[in-house]
């Protein structure tokens, strides 16, 4: 597909800073008889010289990676889960206290998030393309619409279900390159008064711990909330209150509001100001040369080992693995196989670079002599429930912020 120069949220013009070339879909896990017809395609992202929305300069066609099998199952991470039922029963106490609020939620994916409130009772309904978790999600007790959110789909829920007070959306908004489209749903369909609440991975942790791996070819922003302000404006909303999280590997909670219905919390400011001290330019530019370096020091590191008779197995098959592992070129010569909680995930191989993905029994039978952490964002779980490993003599391998063995 042609590179798109032009930006998605307000037509300005699009430099690209960082190139991982030829990648496959980071979701695409593969059974071994479907790799010929795999997909790939250049994955680079650039910077909006206008409303500094740094985006992908290439674009997937959104039916190839929301499928009937998507693979991402939210309810995969316990920590993320605790993240979903808190963040929930915080909302039943703040935005969903008046008598029959509605609750739409962006992707809900398997119902991790909803089911905590379709169980308080609160009227609700999740959108979600992806049949597969869709199911699982309605096993759950929870209103699933098999839909994309977008202006149309939007519209008729108002038309028969009538005002959102709160449509919230985790992990997903970042996913969708098309805004004006997105955002004229949330005018559509969301009440005078309600909020609009995102969170996302944040660029400024991205460039941070250099997690170039939060790229990917389904990822088409990566938000700021300079960027996030700017395309709230653009579209009549006010972003009005922003929170940093420690989930999505650094992320944050943007809340959003029709124009003038609410006034903006402190944090808002203060978090344009901390943005605008940094000069972001350059600072893209420098994690661009930061991501070659660790590229070549972690193919450094493995293959020296591999030299020494070493045993090397993958831990986690994220979707941030797949930028790393076809970036570097890591195939099964270097790490032998991935573990994974996912069902839907074991037995297939990993995009591009074909690593087998494994049940996490295979990551014990026996201990490899060195996992390579691909969930980097959920370290402290998994190093806590891997002590053995460690007791056995493992040692892990981390890449982000900088290659090291701990
Ligand atoms: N919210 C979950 C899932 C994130 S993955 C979590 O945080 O864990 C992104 C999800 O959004 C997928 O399940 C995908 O099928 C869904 N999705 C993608 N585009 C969408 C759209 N336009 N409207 C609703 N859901 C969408
Ligand atoms: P996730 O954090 O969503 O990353 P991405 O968006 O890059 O895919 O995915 C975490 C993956 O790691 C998921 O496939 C489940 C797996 N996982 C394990 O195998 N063991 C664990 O203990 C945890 C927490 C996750
Ligand atoms: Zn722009």
């Amino acid at each position: 597909m042609a590179p798109v120069t032009e930006c998605r949220v307000c037509g300005g013009t699009v430099e690209e800073f960082l190139d991982l070339g030829r990648q496959p879909l980071a979701d695409a896990f593969l059974l071994p008889e479907d790799i010929d017809g795999e997909y790939f395609d250049r994955l680079a992202i650039g910077r909006c010289t206008t409303c500094t929305m740094v985006q992908l300069t290439e674009e997937v066609q959104r039916e190839r990676v929301f499928h009937d099998d998507y693979p991402y199952h939210s309810s995969g991470s316990s920590v993320m889960a605790e993240h979903f039922t808190r963040t929930a029963l915080g909302l039943l106490t703040t935005e969903l206290t008046k008598p029959d609020a509605f609750f739409v939620e962006i992707g809900c994916n398997d119902g991790s998030l909803l089911r905590t409130l379709a169980e308080s009772g609160i009227r609700h309904l999740g959108f979600e393309p992806a049949g597969g978790v869709a199911r699982l999600a309605r096993e759950r007790g929870v209103r699933v619409r098999p839909d994309f959110f977008e202006e149309s789909t939007a519209a008729d829920v108002f038309a028969t279900e009538g005002a959102a007070d709160v449509i919230y959306s985790t992990d997903t908004i970042s996913q969708i390159p098309y805004v004006a489209s997105l955002l004229g749903g949330v005018d559509a369909l969301l009440s005078p008064d309600g909020v609009f609440v995102f969170e996302d991975p944040y660029l400024w942790d991205v460039i941070e711990k250099t997690s170039f791996d939060q790229v990917c070819n389904e990822r088409f922003f990566l938000f700021s909330v300079r960027s996030v302000r700017a395309m709230a404006e653009r579209f009549g909303f006010d972003l009005v209150d922003v929170e940093r999280l420690a989930a999505y590997g650094g992320g944050m909670r943007y809340t959003l509001a029709r124009t003038g219905a609410r006034t903006p919390t402190p944090a808002v400011a203060r978090l344009l100001a901390e943005e605008g001290g940094q000069a972001e330019l350059k600072a893209l530019t420098d994690f661009a040369a930061s991501v070659t370096r660790i590229r070549d020091n972690l193919i450094d590191l493995l293959r020296t080992l591999k030299a020494d008779g070493k045993t090397i197995v993958g831990y986690g098959a994220t979707a941030k693995s797949s930028a790393v592992t076809n970036f570097c070129g890591i195939g099964p010569d270097l790490v032998s196989f991935v573990c994974d909680t996912t069902p839907a995930k074991q037995g297939r191989l990993t995009p591009g670079v074909h690593l087998p993905v494994r049940p996490p029994t295979a990551f014990a039978d026996p201990y490899p002599d060195y996992a390579l952490l691909f969930a980097w964002n959920h370290a402290e779980e998994i190093t806590a429930k891997e002590q053995e490993f460690r007791a056995a003599g493992g040692k892990w391998i981390m890449y982000v912020p900088e290659v090291r063995v701990l």
